[in-house]
């Protein structure tokens, strides 16, 4: 069978492995203690899941304009407002499933053959998978530790070229939690005012955010940086409603009108259950978002200062999203097989950094609660004592 290209070059995922192999020690009764989350550990707040109770209850559970409902996309514009200072009407809102279908659309929309985009590395691995899809070329851009896995004006102009259409801009980001600060926000939005590329900022981490730092949107920073951000966001991490797909993204007209014709081809609307769900989410109470963010804050604490008091392996305090990354390059082996020996020889599952852009990281996830994160901390010490 011949299939396309655009498919046979996606890549076997490392962390799928890792984590189904974790699944089935857990199965056969191993006591493994999992780093390996990618979504919060909590259930979804009470009155969001009413919200969708209600839906199914009072036949809400047709069509949608393929959009979103008005309703949830004024809900959305009036968050916008609220937490980031951004006009949007509804008209420049398209709800999609999950930020990742969101983020789909707009490489879609906005990338073709020839195209370049750029992407801090360590990066999401989506990224560079769906800018391949959309037949452009994903253009990576290194960071370090030492600058909390931050590029710099210097990183990005150096990467600039003719082809450059798109960056990657993921603050608070997944993997290293990075969060910029509003002056290298101005840096980044002057480069891409002056040579004409988009900022496609995925601020789905957004209120996952630590002690004094504080979330900025590049968009609010001036008109002619708005007219060329498309912004995204989703409630996944922060009502914790990862199973509902609900992500959404702002921007243009023009743009955001090709990508509501683009998604009523290809998806028609995301569940009509789960709109009134993310409406309930946006509109209502939002202490449930500050609750989980204190527990996050707790956990990260505990992870950052057991991860301190080991030799050979280092991290820095991340100020945002839920994952620590740990520099193993002391261990002399590779992220996976340090992935895979953690798992054999200390029964803990962690991500490697290789699929991410960095194989001298593994990325732990402290989405979980605070007695496995103790647990974990005592397994992984032990072992790196004997590995370094
Ligand atoms: C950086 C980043 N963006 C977007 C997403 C997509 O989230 P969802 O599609 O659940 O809204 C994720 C999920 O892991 C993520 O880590």
């Amino acid at each position: 069978m011949k299939l396309t290209k655009r498919v046979s070059d996606i890549a076997e995922s490392v962390t799928l492995a890792i984590t189904s192999k974790a699944k089935k020690m857990v199965k056969e009764g191993i006591d493994v203690v999992s780093f390996a989350a990618g979504e919060p550990d909590f259930d979804t707040p009470m009155h969001i899941k009413e919200a969708g109770i209600e839906a199914i209850k009072s036949g809400f559970t047709k069509y949608t304009p393929s959009s979103g409902t008005l309703e949830l996309r004024e809900a959305i514009a009036g968050k916008f407002k609220k937490d980031n200072a951004l006009d949007y009407s509804p008209a420049q809102i398209v709800v999609s499933n999950g930020a990742k279908h969101s983020l789909n659309n707009i490489f879609q929309a906005l990338c073709e053959e020839g195209d370049e985009v750029l992407i801090p590395s360590p990066y999401w691995l989506s990224y560079p998978a769906m800018v391949n899809m959309s037949e452009a070329a994903p253009v990576f851009i290194g960071t370090s530790a030492g600058n909390n896995f931050k590029i710099t004006e210097k990183d990005l102009a150096a990467k600039i070229t003719k082809k450059t259409k798109c960056f990657v801009l993921n603050s608070p980001s997944n993997p290293a939690g990075s969060v910029y600060s509003a002056d290298e926000m101005k840096a980044i939005a002057g480069l891409a005012v002056k040579h004409g590329f988009y900022v496609i900022s995925d601020e789905i981490y957004e209120k996952l955010i630590y002690g004094g730092a504080k979330h900025v949107s590049i968009a609010s920073l001036g008109r002619e940086i708005y007219e060329r951000t498309i912004t995204v966001n989703g409630l996944s991490k922060s009502y914790s409603m990862t199973g509902w797909r609900i992500g959404y993204a702002a921007g243009p007209l023009e743009i955001m009108k090709a990508i509501a014709n683009l998604q009523s081809h290809a998806a028609s609307n995301p569940s009509s259950i789960s709109q009134k769900a993310a409406t309930a989410a946006i509109a209502g109470d939002q202490r449930c978002v500050a609750e989980m963010k204190r527990e996050f804050e707790k956990r990260r604490d505990l992870m950052v200062s057991g991860i301190s008091g080991m030799k050979n392996i280092a991290c820095i305090k991340p100020e945002g999203a839920f994952y620590v990354l740990c520099d193993i390059s002391k261990l002399k082996m590779s992220s996976v097989e340090a992935a895979n020996k953690l798992l054999d020889e200390a029964r803990v599952a962690v991500i490697p950094g290789m699929p991410f852009g960095d194989d001298s990281v593994i990325r732990l996830s402290f989405a979980t609660g605070t007695a496995q994160i103790e647990k974990g901390m005592d397994r992984i010490k032990e072992w790196v004592s004997k590995n370094g």
